[in-house]
């Protein structure tokens, strides 16, 4: 089966999901495209061969579409998730699944009473072949109970539109997905504390922040957000266990001699680095999506755990540093817990 897929928001990773979609994956075609934009929806319908639709809601009803992608702004997407499976139609919704805890939990409790999963969110970590090696390796329990994890998220600069927030919500938010799935455990507190700023940042902006996560295991996690650290894109992961540590690996690169000096090039964009991690998403995504199967990626659960985490440590930054206490639910059955 072909899965015909609709997209919600034609913007930067709409449209890259769209060339993915129809050049890399395999089983899928994209039947219809809608925008806020509406020329923005027509023109890349027309690139596409897809249906240029007037609303979401018009999306998600139309027969050509069996699956729903949504990449949309943030604050709409928990609009277009719930007609999707008020529609009982399977939806991949980018990250954030929505801004507020609340909508999260409207989201969940709608998924519960449908009472399959139909939802997925955009983390494409979890896809990552170096961060799935990582998982291999702490599954095993060679490396005994983990104990700390060391990380850096480092972008080279940011627009002026990037605030202090956004270091939780848009960066930040991808190790706290990808942590509580590399640990299988939850992250029960947060605390952001800013040392000296760097001069190469816009003067509203808190850069580096230095986030501290604990664990309801009582792992320690450190990580370094630097959005304006000029040299590239970096992503560094190491979890320190009882009997050993294990490291995330750089991504292959050609090593380079000459002028007296060895090195590799560094990345300069997140997407080339998890070119590989978007693409396996969605194959693994189409390939549920064909053989009726509830998909495995990240939940509706971890959408909703990822706001209120994110909630926690913009809360901490803004109250100076102090240490904050998430506020979340049980997880319920359905998704894994024992509520
Ligand atoms: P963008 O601004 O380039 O594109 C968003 C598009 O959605 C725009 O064309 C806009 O007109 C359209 N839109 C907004 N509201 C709409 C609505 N209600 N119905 C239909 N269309 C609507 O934004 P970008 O960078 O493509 O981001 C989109 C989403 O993807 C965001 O939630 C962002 O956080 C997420 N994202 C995730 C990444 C990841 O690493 N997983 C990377 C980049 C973005």
């Amino acid at each position: 089966m072909t899965v015909r897929v609709g997209v919600i928001g034609a913007g930067m990773i709409g449209q890259d999901h769209i060339r993915r979609l129809t050049e890399v994956v395999t089983g899928a075609t994209v039947t219809a495209v809608t925008d806020i934009d509406a020329g923005r929806a027509a023109e890349v319908a027309a690139r596409t061969g897809a249906t240029a639709l007037p609303t979401g809601a018009d999306l998600v009803a139309s027969p050509d579409v069996d699956a729903v992608l949504v990449t949309s702004w943030g604050p709409t997407h928990a609009e277009h998730v719930l007609n999707a499976i008020a529609a009982g139609k399977p939806v991949f919704c980018e990250k954030p699944l929505a801004t507020t805890a609340e909508d999260c939990l409207r989201i969940v409790e709608a998924e519960r009473a449908h009472g399959l999963r139909l939802v997925q969110v955009g983390f494409m970590r979890r896809f990552d072949p170096g961060y799935r090696q990582m998982k291999e390796v702490l599954s095993t329990g060679s490396l005994g109970a983990p104990l700390i994890v060391h990380c850096a998220h480092r972008n080279p600069t940011v627009p002026e539109s990037y605030h202090s927030a956004m270091a939780a919500q848009d960066t930040a938010v991808h190790e706290i997905d990808v942590l509580r799935w590399l640990l299988d455990d939850e992250i029960v507190s947060a605390q952001v504390v800013t040392p000296r700023a760097t001069s190469k940042r816009f003067a509203h902006l808190k850069d580096p922040q230095i986030m501290i996560f604990e664990t309801s295991a009582g792992v320690r996690i450190d990580l370094e957000v630097f959005v304006n650290c000029q040299y590239g894109y970096d992503i560094q992961c190491e979890v320190v266990g009882e009997d050993g540590l294990v490291r995330l690996p750089d991504p292959a690169a050609v090593g380079i001699r000459t002028a007296a000096r060895h090195g590799t090039g560094v990345l300069q964009d997140w997407k080339d680095r998890f070119a590989e991690a978007f693409d396996t998403e969605f194959r693994e995504w189409v390939a549920s999506v064909a053989a009726g199967t509830q998909p495995t990626g990240p939940s509706a659960w971890d959408g909703y755990a990822a706001t209120v985490i994110t909630d926690a440590a913009v809360r901490s930054l803004e109250s100076g540093g102090e240490t904050v206490t998430t506020d979340m639910k049980p997880r319920p059955a359905f998704y894994g817990g024992t509520a």
